[in-house]
């Protein structure tokens, strides 16, 4: 199937990750549809036009989603066979003695029900379609390199991110058989605005820059790419959670 025939769906489409997983879908050609809570922004340079459309939507809110996937079926002609999940919040960067309950809850559900949310809507949407499903069905979710081994300070977020990896992994064997890949990637620190925010409030990237061997934090721009490779081109591949940290898993110490 070629890329200017494929409908894709964003979560977190309006910034950082999302924004360039968007603009790189839409250079390929294909029509993509935006799930996020917060608007768009406008850039100039990017490529925008007939072939992208938003919704105001929580991802955790199930019937919010549906309905706006249905909406952009119609809209588009064709219902979304592809998805990338990078919506997310923060954790509190707080010991775990000291977390607020219900601030933990909905980080765990932002991140690992909101991911389970868009992607069971979206294999359902597929599966409504008058013709029939259509193939090369394929997922992304966005992990972190903190899914992997014990962080301080993030028994919410990289207790999410871990869920999100397991997810991804459970819905790979299971939708299988519908001829759906479900990959993940697990990003080190990538400057984007919710990192930029953490930088802002004091937070030193210099350690981590000299933490991970290409000594660098990752853009936004190479971070779509890893994600656009898994979700079009990497066709013999799902279950997967590809490092994209510049080395930082890899370092044996
Ligand atoms: N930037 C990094 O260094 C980094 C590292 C590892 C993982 N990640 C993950 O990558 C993904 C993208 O992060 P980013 O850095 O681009 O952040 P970002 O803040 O720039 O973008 C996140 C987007 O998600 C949206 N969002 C938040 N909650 C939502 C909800 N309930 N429903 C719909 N949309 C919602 C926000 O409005 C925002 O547009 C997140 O899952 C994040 O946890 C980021």
């Amino acid at each position: 199937m070629s890329d200017s025939t494929r409908h894709a769906v964003v979560t977190g489409g309006s910034s950082g990750i999302g924004l360039a997983v968007v603009d790189l879908l839409l250079g390929r050609g294909a029509e993509v549809t935006v799930l996020d809570t917060q608007p768009i922004p406008d850039r100039p340079g990017s490529p925008r036009g007939a072939g992208l459309r938003a919704f105001s939507v929580d991802v955790t809110d199930e019937t919010a989603v549906r309905g706006a996937l249905d909406t952009a079926t119609e809209q588009a002609g064709r219902p979304p066979s592809l998805l990338v999940t990078s919506h997310g919040v923060r954790g509190g960067f707080v010991p775990a003695l000291e977390l607020d309950l219900p601030a933990y809850r909905r980080v765990l559900d932002v991140h690992v029900t909101g991911t389970l949310v868009a992607a069971r809507s979206l294999v359902r949407c597929m599966e409504q379609a008058p013709g029939g499903p259509p193939t090369g069905g394929s997922i992304v979710t966005v992990s972190s390199t903190t899914a992997y081994g014990g962080w301080v300070n993030q028994a919410d977020y990289g207790v999410a991110k871990a869920a999100v990896r397991q997810l991804t992994q459970n819905l790979a064997v299971e939708w299988a058989s519908r001829g759906i890949r479900v990959n993940s990637v697990a990003p080190g620190h990538t400057l984007t605005p919710m990192v930029q925010e953490m930088i802002d409030q004091g937070y030193d990237v210099s350690a981590t820059e000299a933490r991970t061997p290409l000594g660098r934090l990752c853009t936004p721009e190479e971070m779509a790419a890893a994600i656009v490779f898994l979700l079009m081109d990497a066709t013999f591949s799902t279950g997967v959670c590809m490092p994209v940290d510049g080395g930082w898993t890899a370092v044996g110490k």
